[in-house]
């Protein structure tokens, strides 16, 4: 079973789980830019992830521009975020940029990865700065309002090895 990795990742942490996942598959590793429709073809699974980006999944997009030619493949979909694993979260999140169609053809995971905003750049610092200072200003802030606002001061790292496990024993046994 031949196996092809492809990431999206801003800062490194989908990057991380990416070559984690290649290395125990023993797979191809490229960036979702890199994907051809010739690389696909040859081989059986195509296991592809992203950073969220408030809703937007890194690379998924042109990612699913491919999908008539993964069709007749096996495909596994993962993406990355700061917050914890919350299988309804994380399964309303797929309903989001998924048709139903995809939703059932691929198997989906989640990956925790984390959150350096020393580490943004650009719109993406752009973005969050403007957050950070919109909640410094909310009178009353919910449980995961205030998670946010600890996140900006404090840099989360999650990244946990083991954590590709199951993704890596779900394409071992197809
Ligand atoms: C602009 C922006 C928006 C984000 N939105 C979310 C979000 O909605 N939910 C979440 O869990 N994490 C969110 N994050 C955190 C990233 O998903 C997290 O840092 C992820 O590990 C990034 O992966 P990457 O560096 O490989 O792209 C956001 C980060 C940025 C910069």
């Amino acid at each position: 079973m031949s196996v092809l990795v492809a990431y999206t990742s801003k800062t490194g942490f989908t990057k991380t789980y990416a070559e984690w996942i290649a290395a125990d598959l023993g797979a191809t590793l490229v960036t979702t830019d890199e994907l051809t429709p010739e690389l696909i073809a040859e081989h059986d699974v195509i296991v592809h992830g992203g950073g969220n980006r408030a809703g937007n999944l890194g690379g998924l997009s042109k990612f699913l521009k491919l999908w008539d030619e993964l069709r007749g493949k096996q495909v596994v979909l993962w993406y990355t975020g700061a917050s914890p694993e919350n299988p309804e979260a994380n399964a309303r999140q797929w309903e989001k940029v998924l048709t139903p169609e995809q939703c059932d053809a691929a198997k989906l995971f989640y990956l925790r990865g984390g959150f350096d905003m020393g580490i943004l750049r650009g719109k993406d610092k752009l973005m969050m700065s403007g957050m950070r200072s919109a909640l410094k200003l909310k009178p009353n802030l919910s449980p995961s309002e205030q998670g946010m606002l600890k996140m900006f001061d404090n840099p989360i790292r999650d990244l946990d090895r083991e954590a590709v496990n199951p993704l890596v024993e779900y394409v071992r046994a197809l």
